[in-house]
């Protein structure tokens, strides 16, 4: 489009010193963070099929517990975060990440191997954008995997929970700021955010894979610190299951711009308070390594039928 006609230009001084502003021309306003995510994601696609033409059905995400997922698969390209301009990468692990492309059985699908946080000091927006990118990439299902504190009454370190339904209020949500309205409406409906034939779909994969699973409510903080006793009670109180700093986000992005979603959480601990026993990122990691097999002989199972009901 050409810009012409410029009505008003407004400068706005970000937080971090930097200079941003939005004008209106051609009767319409422009935004210079909404272009930037557009441009950006269309220049992430273009660098992406420069290397690879493969589409895939499902968009997977691997939390804790799950990470070695993708050596398992028959992989056809990988697409380091490295790669491609600015992207968010992780700094908990190490490593930036990486996206990997290959097939699950037969299905099609792209992992994203390494995701970033809110608390790593990202806009929410970056924070999702690795998920928009697999949305335009041609996914039409995201599938994310967490590591989360239990809550629920009865729950246990080493449980696995279908998430049904999540909290995500507490952190900013990734759709502030002028809608983008190529991918979706600017009040989404969230009633079924996470779709229930594909909740169905799994709790019908656990029972062939004979994995007792859970199902709950999601709720997601900013982090990075653990809930106090006295913010789990609330949690609790308020309708959560299980807590974790991921995911809601997420969630909400890939709604808005259509595609269908379902989650697992690992419940690699119980919540602050819930057990008198202090929290640790080490502890964590092992309980969720604990129960990596069946996490993903469950994910395999969840996949093949999800592909079915989503063609
Ligand atoms: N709280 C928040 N995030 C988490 C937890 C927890 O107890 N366990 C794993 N991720």
């Amino acid at each position: 489009m050409r810009i012409k006609e410029v009505r008003h230009i407004k400068v706005i001084r970000l937080p971090n010193g930097n200079y941003t502003f939005s004008l209106t021309a051609n009767r319409l306003k422009f935004n210079m963070k909404n272009m930037e995510i557009t441009e950006k994601l269309q220049n992430y696609v273009n660098v992406i099929r420069q290397k690879t033409d493969f589409v895939p059905q499902i968009a997977l995400v691997l939390g804790s517990g799950l990470g070695n997922y993708a050596d398992g698969i028959r992989i056809e390209a990988t697409v380091s975060y490295e790669d491609l301009p600015d992207f968010p990468h992780s700094t908990v692990q190490g490593h930036a990440g990486r996206f990997v492309f290959g097939y699950v059985g037969e299905v099609p699908v792209v992992i994203m191997q390494g995701r970033v946080h809110y608390y790593e000091g990202y806009d929410i927006r970056d924070v999702v954008m690795p998920i928009r990118l697999m949305g335009c990439l041609g996914a039409k299902v995201l599938f994310l995997t967490n590591a989360a504190g239990g809550i629920m009454d009865g729950m246990q370190a080493g449980d696995l929970m279908v998430i049904k339904d999540q909290i995500a209020c507490l952190v900013p949500s990734p759709l502030a700021g002028p809608n983008l309205d190529e991918l979706g409406p600017r009040f989404p409906d969230m009633s079924a955010i996470y779709t229930p034939a594909l909740r169905d779909a799994i709790h019908e994969a656990a029972n062939e894979e004979q994995i007792a699973v859970k199902e709950g409510v999601y709720i997601q903080t900013a982090g990075p610190q653990y809930e106090t006793p006295a913010e789990i009670r609330a949690f609790k109180a308020i309708g959560a299951d299980a807590v974790g700093m991921s995911t809601g986000c997420e969630a909400i992005a890939a709604r808005h711009m259509g595609m269908q979603v379902c989650g697992i959480s690992c419940i690699s601990n119980l919540a602050a308070g819930i057990s008198d026993k202090p929290l640790s990122h080490k502890e964590v990691q092992e309980a969720a390594d604990k129960v990596a097999a069946d996490f993903s002989r469950l994910v395999t199972r969840s996949i093949e039928k999800i592909a079915g009901l989503t063609e």
